[in-house]
């Protein structure tokens, strides 16, 4: 995820963008950039590694660069390690043809094998340069308007966009397209302003458009103009926005977490989408190939935290579908066990901000005894995604809340993909098993969003749980799993004391704390241990305990036993993980709301430990 600005207008642009970029920070903040041009004057271009205060410094806060049009950019790397050069805007080859993107081209490397046969180099490793270098490829084969190269570039282009490009021809004028990903037009008196998200132009105006999927929208100094696919003029309507800065941000979402608990179906999708095309995984990005993954002889997969609680239900995967013996380890404590690991082990580094010290030295460990390993990561060009042999990106875009949510359940998905094509690479499974756990995966996104329409039900249980003082979640198999995520998520944001066990071993000491009106969760999505945990939960009712079910629908005779139950739908029990654990996401954010808590930044905590 990205920022894109754009203005044109009579004021001067290049500090109007930096200030909405600085709105923008919340969706990228690895390197910047601007476009700006004076008059008819040549496009100037500048741009900066780092944080957008480094961008700002190079240009004097904008005052260096002339010109009152222009576009700007704050980045958040999914293809392209952060730099100066991968930053955006980004331009062809006679800086003819200048844009910024927020988004993911999927058909990056077909677009630009065909543009390397056209002649043309390229200076960067991102997807955006590509989209930038067909739009111009376009316009000079076609000799026709910005529209005509646009809409010829969108037709072919796969994947996620949001655009701003300018036309060394066009002054004065900012052409806009998209696809998915988030855009908005706004115009003023004299002036209009484009902006991934509202924050960025609230300050200048209320007054914006909303351009659709497939349209281009032509800014000129106070009027925007719209088009659709065809070239053909369409009309739009504009809104008044009616929202503060501050819920702006948030996309008028309270706080960022519930935000990102909602951005999960489109992560997930853009996750499972990076390497699954076509119904088939290909590693090669990952750096995987087939004799790697045939040599396999151990999974020893190592985190800290939610991460963690990924590797435990990673491993029922892995192991059941792929047949490769898991282990599972606290990196904490990894680092200091001296592990007794086979040289064609394989250590998987799960960490959503590539620099969680415990994670990174565990890589060190894993790297000097020789071992190969995997980093599955959400920051590009963080430090374990850097020192790790091979990396699997998470699609996950910025997670800004410290209690994690959609980084999670991004690296649920890279496991479920490894375990499948592990499985496949390795005959463990047939084509036609292949398959449908591809198709299980795909279905995933659809379900999640499913489960989050049905929020206001878990908000009015988990606002009734305010004051309990113990909450426990049981479960067995992957059912454990889950309960771990969810006890974590309900501590680290609602401050309520809570375990996680499985669910046959609480006789085994921990039921003695089960008092009257205990709240225990037990999770059922597993059928074949299902009756086993409902004997556990039956053990605790007995004890006085108040009984949540959580499980899939058609699972109805657990209304018999529990006092309230939340339905999932229905998937493949190696991929329930990825249901359950989102109205656990929700009920610890509804019962931390309901306390009147910090639910972003929780006491004690931040969103990378990057200290023993
Ligand atoms: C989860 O909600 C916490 N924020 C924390 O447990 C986190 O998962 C852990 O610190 C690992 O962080 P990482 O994924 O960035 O390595």
């Amino acid at each position: 995820m990205c920022g894109i600005v754009g203005f044109t207008g009579d004021l001067q642009a290049a500090p109007i963008l930096l200030e909405g970029l600085s709105k923008l920070e919340y969706r990228g903040y690895d390197s910047a950039g601007l476009a700006v041009r004076d008059g008819d004057a040549a496009i100037e271009v500048v741009k900066a590694k780092g944080r957008l205060s480094v961008l700002a410094e190079k240009t004097n806060s904008g005052q260096a660069m002339a010109g009152t049009c222009g576009i700007g950019h704050t980045r958040w790397a999914t293809h392209g390690e952060p730099s100066e050069g991968n930053a955006h805007p980004h331009h062809s080859d006679d800086c003819s043809v200048v844009a910024v993107h927020n988004g993911i081209i999927e058909n990056y490397q077909e677009l630009k094998d065909k543009l390397l046969r056209k002649g043309y180099q390229f200076y960067s490793d991102t997807d955006t340069e590509v989209a930038v270098k067909l739009i111009d490829y376009y316009y000079k084969k076609y000799l026709g308007t910005p529209v005509d190269a646009i809409n010829h570039a969108m037709v072919r282009i796969r994947g996620s966009y949001a655009l701003a490009v300018m036309f060394h021809e066009y002054p004065g004028e900012i052409y806009a397209a998209r696809k998915e990903s988030p855009l908005i037009l706004g115009v003023a008196d004299g002036e209009s302003y484009l902006a991934s998200d509202v924050p960025a132009i609230l300050k200048y105006t209320r007054n914006v458009y909303y351009i659709g999927n497939m349209e281009i929208g032509r800014l000129q100094k106070g009027k925007v103009t719209f088009y659709n696919l065809d070239g053909d003029e369409i009309q739009k309507e504009l809104t008044e926005i009616q929202w503060d800065a501050e819920a702006a941000e948030k996309s008028g979402f309270e706080h960022f977490m519930i935000k990102e608990i909602h951005e999960q179906p489109k992560a997930v999708a853009d996750t499972l989408h990076s390497v699954v095309k076509d119904g088939r995984a290909d590693l090669a990005d990952v750096g995987l190939t087939d004799e790697d993954v045939k040599k396999i002889s151990q999974i020893c997969i190592v985190a800290c935290g939610s991460a963690y609680h990924v590797g435990i239900a990673a491993q029922y995967v892995i192991e059941d579908l792929a047949k490769i013996p898991v282990r599972v380890e606290l990196a904490s404590e990894f680092r200091y066990r001296r592990p007794l690991l086979d040289l064609d082990a394989l250590v998987i580094v799960i960490s959503q901000s590539g620099e969680t010290a415990d994670s990174l030295a565990a890589l060190r460990e894993a790297k000097e005894k020789g071992i190969k390993t995997l980093g599955i990561v959400n920051v590009v060009g963080s430090s374990i995604a850097r020192e790790a042999d091979t990396v699997f990106y998470t699609m996950a875009g910025p997670e800004i809340a410290v209690a994690t949510t959609k980084a999670y359940s991004t690296q649920l998905i890279a496991c479920y993909v490894l375990a499948i094509q592990f499985a496949k690479i390795r005959d463990a499974i047939t084509e036609g098993e292949y398959a449908y756990y591809i198709e299980e995966l795909e279905a995933l996104p659809d379900k999640i969003t499913k489960i989050i329409e049905d929020k206001e039900r878990i908000q009015w249980f988990a606002a009734k749980q305010a004051a309990e003082k113990d909450i426990f979640f049981i479960g067995r198999g992957v059912d454990y799993a889950i309960s771990l995520e969810g006890s974590l998520k309900m501590k680290e944001i609602s401050y309520i004391h809570s375990e996680a066990y499985a669910a046959g071993e609480l006789k085994h000491g921990t039921i003695s704390l089960i008092e009257d009106g205990t709240l225990v969760i037990g999770v059922l999505t597993q059928q074949a241990l299902y009756e086993k945990t409902v004997s556990n939960m039956v053990e605790c009712k007995s004890r006085g305990a108040y009984l949540m079910g959580l499980t899939t629908y058609g699972n109805y005779n657990i209304e018999d036993t529990a006092d309230f139950v939340v339905y999932v739908p229905k998937t493949d029990v190696h991929f329930a993980v990825s249901l359950a654990v989102i109205p656990l996401q929700l009920m610890a954010y509804y019962v931390s709301l309901a306390k009147g808590l910090d639910v972003d930044k929780p006491r004690n905590l931040a969103k990378s430990v990057t200290v023993e």
